[in-house]
């Protein structure tokens, strides 16, 4: 029989933490409903402790998913611990991750604790979580930096208390695979009862290895959870990927011998998704997600794969969610071939008004764009191009003018509270013009912190993409929009970042 890999995926938590990636409540949860599609085995969902906002985005994914595990970070105190089994309390399967920082140089500069407080503080939250949840995973946080022998004291301590699954954080990058790989088989080894607990890696990518350290883990250290964010979301370098790690394992089943559970046939739109959402790009080089990791451009490649392809390939795209099939519908297709491709693209949408909707905006970009591809379905569903109720702010027209020589000028309408309004301006190009409109009638303030467009399916006949990343008293949101026109599009990214500067309420982890 072979052994699992549990896969524990932390793109709600831990990739969220990346500057600018905070999220909202439902798009957590959307993310969430893919990732249980995905059959990722446990989902952490958020810091419950954290805000009202990530105790309300925990609460909500633990009641809508039902076959993964869903689990809150909380820090090693009994008050966060508590929350977040409050959060937890609808979940089929419910997991409290507490961690304490080990490390001699995190004990001492930031925590202000003795390694011995830091060892009775871990013992006793083990204790006081085993009360409330049966599946509580403990992290000693730079546990990788941290002295070895007070590590193992530490984790003895806390599986003795009931800890289920010990995890082992490189938290700041710095781990090289062997050593990392044999630091987890020392701690496996040395500590007598860690047979009674799961052991799991968690390793960030500063110096690029975060994958091949978490697979020295899994080989090397016998660790049988990957921590991991799709796309490798995550503070500065970000963290181990998700669908690298999954397709290591898989593609080479013959050297690792574990199973995942993982359905990679929802890979890609999973990475889509996450990366829709908030608003960072997947390089094209990018193993497995990027646009580039299975196109051949070498004549040699090519004709190699015509040929045979494994000649040059090692996965199949499809096997992830690439689709062979890339131009999907157009303007003469139907209400059934649209509802037939939003299931073959895993989407689901909650209601037969919600489809109508969807095929609504459809049709209209069928208008304008003869073929539709599965990316232009994708941005049509997401949540960015779905008008809330909520919304302050509408995009309702624009026109513009930029000749050679000329100042560009741009006026536009949209609703302000469901009122249109309309405003011009000059700027540097028509996309300047077209945001400084906005923004002479708004008044935000907010600084623009990044602007990025994406060719949605890669041909100046796609729909450009924009990001637009705003930055207010502290706050960082992201605000999406697709069209084939890009001033149109930027102007929606820009009124859809201000609508989430608005929803204060909403938003769930607003970084500062
Ligand atoms: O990197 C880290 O140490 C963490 C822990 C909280 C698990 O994310
Ligand atoms: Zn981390």
């Amino acid at each position: 029989m072979t052994d699992k890999l549990i896969i524990f995926d932390t793109t709600l938590r831990d990739g969220e933490q990346s500057p600018g990636a905070s999220m909202t409540r439902d798009e957590k949860l959307r993310i969430a409903r893919q990732l249980e599609r995905l059959k990722v085995d446990v989902i952490e969902a958020g810091f419950a402790a954290s805000s009202n906002g990530d105790f309300e985005a925990v609460r909500a994914i633990a009641q809508a998913v039902k076959d993964s595990t869903v689990c809150s970070l909380s820090r090693a105190n009994d008050r966060d611990i508590a929350r977040a089994a409050e959060a937890l309390a609808g979940a089929n399967r419910a997991r409290i991750h507490t961690f304490i920082a080990t490390s001699p140089l995190h004990m001492e500069k930031k925590l202000r604790m003795t390694p011995e407080q830091v060892y009775e503080q871990a013992r006793q939250s083990v204790r006081f979580a085993r009360n409330l949840c049966g599946d509580i995973e403990f992290s000693p946080e730079d546990g990788y930096r941290s002295d070895v022998d007070f590590l193992c004291r530490v984790l003895e301590a806390v599986i003795e208390e009931g800890a289920t699954t010990i995890n082992v954080p490189d938290t700041v990058g710095y781990a090289v695979p062997e050593l990392y790989g044999e630091f987890i088989r020392t701690l496996r080894t040395r500590i007598p009862n860690s047979d009674k607990a799961i052991w799991s890696v968690h390793c960030h990518n500063d110096l690029g290895m975060a994958v091949a350290n978490s697979l020295a883990g899994v080989k090397i250290g016998g660790a049988r959870q990957v921590e991991c964010t799709i796309n490798g979301l995550g503070e500065r370098a970000g963290n181990c990927s998700l669908e690298e790690v999954v397709m290591a394992v898989k593609t080479r089943r013959d050297y690792f011998g574990l199973e995942v559970d993982i359905d990679a046939k929802h890979i890609v739109a999973a990475s889509r998704m996450v990366s829709q959402t908030t608003g960072f790009v997947v390089q094209p080089n990018k193993a497995v997600v990027g646009a580039n990791a299975f196109a051949h451009a070498s004549g040699i490649h090519q004709d190699g794969v015509l040929k045979a392809r494994d000649t040059y390939e090692i996965m199949r795209a499809e096997d992830v969610g690439w689709s062979n099939n890339k131009i999907v519908l157009g303007k003469l297709s139907g209400r059934n071939a649209f509802k037939q491709r939003l299931q073959d693209l895993g989407v689901e949408l909650e209601s037969e008004t919600d489809i109508n909707a969807a095929f609504a905006r459809f049709k209209e970009l069928a208008d304008r764009k003869s073929e539709i591809f599965d990316e232009d379905i994708l941005a049509l569903v997401s949540d960015e191009s779905v008008a809330s109720e909520n919304d302050q702010y509408g995009f309702v027209s624009l026109s513009q003018h930029s000749e050679t020589g000329e100042v560009p000028r741009a006026s536009i309408v949209f609703t302000v509270g469901g009122k249109e309004v309309r405003s011009q301006s000059d700027g540097n190009g028509p996309v300047d013009a077209s945001l400084k409109a906005i923004e002479a009638h708004v008044n935000s303030g907010a600084e623009m912190v990044l602007y990025s467009v994406n060719a949605i399916s890669g041909s100046t006949e796609s729909q450009g993409e924009v990001t637009v990343r705003l930055q207010n008293s502290g706050r960082v949101v992201n605000g999406v929009g697709a069209d084939p026109d890009i001033v149109v599009a930027s102007a929606k990214a820009y009124l859809s970042a201000l609508n989430k500067l608005q929803s204060k309420a909403d938003r769930v982890a607003a970084q500062g």
